[in-house]
């Protein structure tokens, strides 16, 4: 069995979808079903007797080393985080609570479990840490793309977070030699990304005939990974990955966020049309992001050639079959959008627009 953190999540889903569809491995999926944790991204499973939900905080050093103890699973693999860097911005609390406090309760949790592992299953034992290119700061439009050794210089709460457990999980290789791998990952998309985030959120405003909303210029790029090629990754690196290492994964696919909302707006307009007009009369330039990042790439040289993982997806294929997912999953979109998500929309956007108006 694996134990996976966060798998009521966007990412933390769709891997606990994938694991259980190619392989017969149990999974502890342990998640404390934040606003973005949600069962319905699981409901497929809730006849799977392979996989065991607990609803637990990672904070829970005690809850965390009980579960290790009872289900004695060979790796952990850690999602759970809080993630939104808007969020963090408005609440850095519970960012430092979960990324970096949590992160160190379920490290000391899992070296007490794997030191009194028998020789052999120590040695398999495996703690995969999933993070973020963000913990690397920002490129000017020259500059090549963030590789392993790229210095840190993490710039809003979020990433500052993601940064120190990063640290503390390198700490606890080279101090306890406990069998760690972390992967530094680009923008994900997908099926079940949280409406907060832009793609989902420009499928669900447009559809709703809201304002697409367009931070600052709309020329921030990001390098966007479906998600499907980012869990293929994650279990590359736990079957291959060499403990100690750090693998960069990414899509090799730079966009500024305008074009991504074009590209999302001409996809709309065939694929479920408006009465009159196009999809893009909704673009709205709203108030930048304090400290936002202009740009995030991803080198992926290594894991190409170390472990033999390649992206599957390209951004026009996956875009595609994220736009159809949305289309078929309106009823999910509806469930999320629930009401904490209403006072997020109002506190994040209608404070956005003011301030707009007043430049
Ligand atoms: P998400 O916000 O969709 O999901 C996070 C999950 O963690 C939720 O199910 C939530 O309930 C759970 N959680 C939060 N705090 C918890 C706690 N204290 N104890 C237990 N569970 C808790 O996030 P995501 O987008 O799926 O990201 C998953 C991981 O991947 C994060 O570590 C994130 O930093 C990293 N990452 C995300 C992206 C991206 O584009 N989304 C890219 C690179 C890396
Ligand atoms: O790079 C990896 C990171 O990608 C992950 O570590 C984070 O968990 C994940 O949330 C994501 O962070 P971003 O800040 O890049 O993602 P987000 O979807 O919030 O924003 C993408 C870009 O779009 C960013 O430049 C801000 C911009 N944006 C976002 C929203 C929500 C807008 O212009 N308008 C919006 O309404």
């Amino acid at each position: 069995m694996i134990l996976v953190t966060g798998g009521a999540g966007f990412i933390g889903a769709n891997f606990v979808l994938d694991w259980l569809a190619q392989s017969d491995e149990a999974v502890l999926n342990v998640d404390k079903l934040t606003y973005a944790g949600n069962l319905n991204n699981l409901s497929t499973l809730q006849d799977d007797r392979r996989h065991v939900f607990v609803r637990a905080d990672i904070c829970d050093q005690d809850a965390i080393a009980a579960l290790l103890n009872k289900y004695q699973p060979r790796a952990v693999v850690h999602f759970a985080a809080e993630s939104h860097v808007d969020r963090s911005i408005h609440g850095p609390r519970d960012f430092i609570n979960t990324n970096i406090n949590g992160t160190f309760s379920l490290l000391e949790a899992a070296r007490a479990y794997w030191s009194g592992l028998p020789d052999q299953k120590q040695r398999d034992f495996r703690f995969l840490h999933v993070s973020t290119d963000e913990v690397y700061g920002s490129l000017g439009a020259d500059d090549a793309p963030f590789t392993e050794t790229t210095a840190y210089a993490p710039n809003s709460p979020y990433s500052a977070s993601k940064a120190a457990s990063d640290h503390l999980v390198r700490s606890y290789h080279h101090t306890y030699g406990l069998p760690t791998l972390t992967t530094n990952c680009s923008n994900n998309y997908g099926p079940y990304h949280f409406p907060e985030k832009l793609i989902p959120l420009i499928i669900a405003n447009a559809r709703a005939g809201k304002p697409l909303p367009i931070y600052g210029d709309g020329q921030q790029v990001r390098d966007w990974l479906y998600v499907g090629d980012h869990c293929a990754a994650i279990r590359r690196v736990l079957e291959s990955g060499k403990p100690g290492e750090v693998y960069n994964v990414g899509g090799w696919n730079e966009k500024a966020n305008l074009d991504v909302v074009h590209v999302l707006c001409d996809m709309l307009d065939q694929m479920d049309p408006k009465q009159s007009g196009s999809y893009r009369d909704q673009i709205t330039f709203v108030a930048d992001r304090p400290g936002h990042d202009r740009r995030y790439a991803i080198d992926a040289r290594k894991i190409e050639r170390e472990l033999g993982w390649k992206p599957s997806e390209t951004f026009d294929s996956g875009i595609r079959k994220t736009v159809e997912w949305y289309l078929a999953h309106q009823e999910w979109v509806g469930d999320v959008q629930s009401g904490e998500y209403l006072k997020w929309v109002e506190k994040n956007y209608n404070q956005r627009t003011a301030e707009k108006e007043a430049t």
